[in-house]
Parts: structure tokens; C-alpha cells; sequence
């Protein structure tokens, strides 16, 4: 039997194509092992979001020019697409080069491999197939991904998307809600949607659900607990979405809205097709909801030609949204982006020094934010047990982490769904105590 070893970068997406890849290997006669060291194929399912996560996989490959003898090196995802076979000069012991379109053709790929081809490639983006398979090995036994939508149709200045994902495809409703079904009856309790805009989707078939109502109807299915979706784009979250959470406590109160910045002049340049007030509706609809809603975010500090005051009105709307939490970044420069033609590029110290201060006023919002919950009871998934801490690793609907402590003597928690008080509040995390 073969072996093959696989290492994944970067997003969910990229995490659940890396399942059902893996599903896809061990169907045609190949284990996967979990060092380099013992495999005979190297995989590596990459990201290019931004330099830095580029960069990765290059410096993994570098490790192996020398001493990857008898191994076959195969780089899969967003870098495979961008870069195409310039791969192969960069770092000529790679074999395979195939981007997240072609994953459809990964068997005949692989039998090209074994014919001693080593230069085998899947760097089409012309095709309306999602990479539906029902062979994914899923990796958390409670929480699964569902693709609905792969690629993203719009055209933000700083993104490479579209470029390494291409265009825009939507599964049917039947075949995501066939596999909600079957992932219950698996035992799963939570469903996470996924896809680059997943507000976008649109039911191919006669149906034709839009995201609201198949969000719903996922929620809807025996044995599902919870649903969580990412990511949602402003231009396409409809009221109908925040309707949808309110009225079926089985989607998680919790939304990731990307904002990128506070400025609307910078939101203009971006090419992200909404203005500041047109965002601040949105979320006018959560906190007006009847649950509370989790808000969370992404941040590019530095994009090409932000001002100061640019930065300070992004700082104001940390302040008028108060998110659950951010993730944010330095703006990178992408190929084949629209951004490149762009003037006024920022230094890498000033934008260090914006992403430090938005990263101290969060701190503050989540110390704040996290204090209220002092003393609420939480229903929490478990997942699983910290040795080093002693506590219990909780899940709130909310997607707050919230660490219990009970006797492991007293059984086994994983999995379960469990209510836990709030007793301990800080920045990432809130801690508390099981509650009979
Ligand atoms: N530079 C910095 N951050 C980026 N992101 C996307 N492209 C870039 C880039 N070129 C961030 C955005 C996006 C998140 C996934 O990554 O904030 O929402
Ligand atoms: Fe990139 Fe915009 Fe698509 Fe998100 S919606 S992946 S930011 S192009």
C-alpha cells in the first residue's frame, strides 16, 4: 500500500477540501501516515491569502530538495493555482501541481503519478463542478463542514479569491441537505456551511432556495444541534438571514461579518461594493434581534492609501460594533490583484504600529464585553479535556470558548452538550463551572 502525508494551510475551506482529498486518497488504495518521514507521497494543500502564508509552503519544500529522495511532492490549493507550473521550476522535485477546481480529477491525476508522469497538473478553472464526494474523512467526530458554494464572483482590490478559487458555484439544496441527513444519522451534532461568500448562494436546481431558507432547513434536520456558516460578505447578508436565527435556535447566535475597514472611502477603493453606513444596517439587524448575536470580524490595517484618519474611523467603529471578537491583518500585496495598481503604499512599520493599536482597543472591547457574561449559565459542547489545566473545553452557541472544571471521575463529557456559569472572564476566554 502506498502512503501519502498531508499538511494544510490556511482556511476552513482548506481544511475541509484536505477531508475529502484524504477521503479521495484512501479510496484509491493509498493511508495516510502521519509524518513526511514514512510517506511516499507529500502532500500539501496551500493558501496565498496573504505573502506570509505563500511563503509557508515554499519553505517546506525548500527542507526537502535535498533529502525528499523517493518521495513524490504534490502541492494542492490556492498557491498550486496562483503559481501553476512556475512550481515546478521554483522547486523542481514538486510533481504535482492542482488547484481547488481540479480536485474532481484527482483519481486520474494520481494514476499519471504511479505511470512515472512528473509533471502532472489540474490548473483549470473552467468548470461549474463543486467537489461533492462521499468519501471525506472527517476529522472532528461532533462538528462537520458542508460545502454549499465554492469560488467567489466579486472582485474585492487586495484579494486573490477569485483568482485561485475561480467563479462562483452553488450545490443543490437536495444534495447539502442529503448530506445533513446522513451526517446525523452519522451521530454529528453540528453543521458548519461553508464557502468564500456563502450569502451568495443560489439553489442551481428548481428550487431555488437562497441562503436564508436552506440555512434554515439545515437547521431543521433531525439530530442537528447546532449550525455555524462562514463567511458572509455585506453586499449579500440579508435581514432574512438574521430572521432565520432568530426564529430557530439551532443556528448559533454568532455571525463573522468581514468589515475590512471603517472608512468608506477606503471600502470604495477595496471594491467591497458597501459603504460604512450600509454595514452599521447590518448590524443594526443583529443587535436588534431577539437572541444575542455574536459579532465578529476581519480587519486590514495599512491597504494603499489609508490615512490616519482612514485608521482612526476604522478604531471608531471597533467602538460603535463592539465585536466578540477580530481577526486582523497587515494589507499584503497579492498577484494579480487590482490592488497592485494602487499608489501610496504604506510602510510596514506604520502598519505594524496600526495593527498594534487595533489590536490593544479590541483587547479592551473583549475584556469589557466578556466580563458581562460573569455569572450566565451557558449550554456548551464539549471538546474534549485539558490535562494541563484540568478543565473541560466548552463551546458556547456564541462561539466563546468557556473552560469548565468537574471530576473526570465523574465521566466522560466529550461531545455532550452541557450548562456551565460563567465565574471567570477574560480577553479570549471565559471559565466557569459545571452545572448540574
Ligand atoms: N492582505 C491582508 N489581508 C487580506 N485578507 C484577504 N486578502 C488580504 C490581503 N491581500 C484578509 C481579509 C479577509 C481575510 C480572510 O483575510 O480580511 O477577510
Ligand atoms: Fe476575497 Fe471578497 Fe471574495 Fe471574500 S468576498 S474571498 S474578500 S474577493
Amino acid at each position: 500500500m502506498k502512503t501519502f502525508y498531508i499538511e494544510t494551510f490556511g482556511c476552513q475551506m482548506n481544511a475541509h477540501d484536505s477531508e475529502k482529498v484524504i477521503g479521495t486518497l484512501v479510496s484509491q488504495g493509498y493511508s495516510q501516515v502521519p509524518t513526511v518521514e514514512e510517506a511516499e507521497l507529500v502532500f500539501y494543500n496551500t493558501c496565498s491569502i496573504r505573502d506570509k502564508a505563500e511563503q509557508k509552503v515554499f519553505h517546506r519544500l525548500q527542507q526537502f530538495k535535498r533529502d525528499g529522495k523517493g518521495k513524490t511532492f504534490a502541492v494542492l490549493g490556492c498557491v498550486a493555482q496562483q503559481e501553476g507550473e512556475k512550481i515546478f521550476e521554483k522547486a523542481p522535485h514538486v510533481s504535482m501541481v492542482c488547484g481547488s477546481a481540479s480536485y474532481n480529477q484527482l483519481p486520474q491525476m494520481l494514476v499519471q503519478l504511479e505511470a512515472g508522469n512528473r509533471r502532472v497538473t489540474g490548473l483549470s478553472l473552467d468548470t461549474e463542478d463543486t467537489f461533492e464526494t462521499p468519501l471525506t474523512r472527517r476529522d472532528n467526530p461532533h462538528r462537520a463542514y458542508i460545502t454549499i458554494i465554492e469560488g467567489c464572483d466579486k472582485s474585492c482590490a487586495y484579494c486573490v479569491v477569485p483568482f485561485t478559487r475561480g467563479p462562483e458555484r452553488s450545490r443543490t439544496s437536495a444534495s447539502v441537505i442529503a448530506e445533513s441527513r446522513q451526517l446525523a444519522e452519522m451521530g454529528y451534532t453540528e453543521i458548519q456551511l461553508l464557502g468564500q461568500n456563502v450569502n451568495s448562494y443560489r439553489d442551481p436546481s428548481a428550487a431555488g432556495w437562497d441562503f436564508a431558507t436552506l440555512l434554515d432547513n439545515v437547521g431543521r434536520v433531525p439530530g442537528i444541534r447546532r449550525v455555524r456558516f462562514t463567511t458572509s460578505h455585506p453586499r449579500d447578508f440579508v435581514k432574512q438571514i438574521v430572521d432565520a436565527i432568530d426564529e430557530n435556535s439551532t443556528l448559533c447566535n454568532h455571525v463573522h461579518l468581514p468589515v475590512q475597514s471603517g472608512s468608506t472611502r477606503v471600502l470604495a477603493a477595496m471594491r467591497r461594493l458597501y459603504t460604512r453606513d450600509e454595514y452599521m444596517q447590518r448590524i443594526t439587524w443583529m443587535k436588534s434581534a431577539r437572541r444575542p448575536i455574536a459579532i465578529t470580524t476581519d480587519v486590514i490595517v495599512g491597504f494603499p492609501g489609508e490615512t490616519e484618519a482612514d485608521f482612526e474611523a476604522t478604531l471608531g467603529l471597533l467602538d460603535e460594533v463592539e465585536y466578540d471578537s477580530i481577526f486582523s491583518f497587515k494589507y499584503s500585496r497579492r498577484p494579480n490583484t487590482s490592488a497592485l495598481a494602487l499608489g501610496d503604499h504604506i510602510e510596514e512599520e506604520e502598519k505594524g504600529r496600526r495593527l498594534a493599536i487595533l489590536q490593544e482597543k479590541q483587547r479592551q472591547i473583549q475584556i469589557r464585553r466578556n466580563a458581562a457574561y460573569l455569572g450566565v449559565i451557558e449550554e456548551c459542547l464539549v471538546e474534549g479535556f485539558n490535562q494541563a489545566t484540568g478543565q473541560w473545553i466548552g463551546r458556547t452557541s456564541q462561539n466563546k470558548t468557556l473552560n469548565f472544571l468537574r471530576p473526570v471521575e465523574n465521566g466522560d463529557l466529550t461531545g455532550r452538550y452541557v450548562e456551565a456559569r460563567v465565574t471567570r472572564a477574560g480577553p479570549n476566554s471565559l471559565a466557569g463551572e459545571y452545572v448540574n
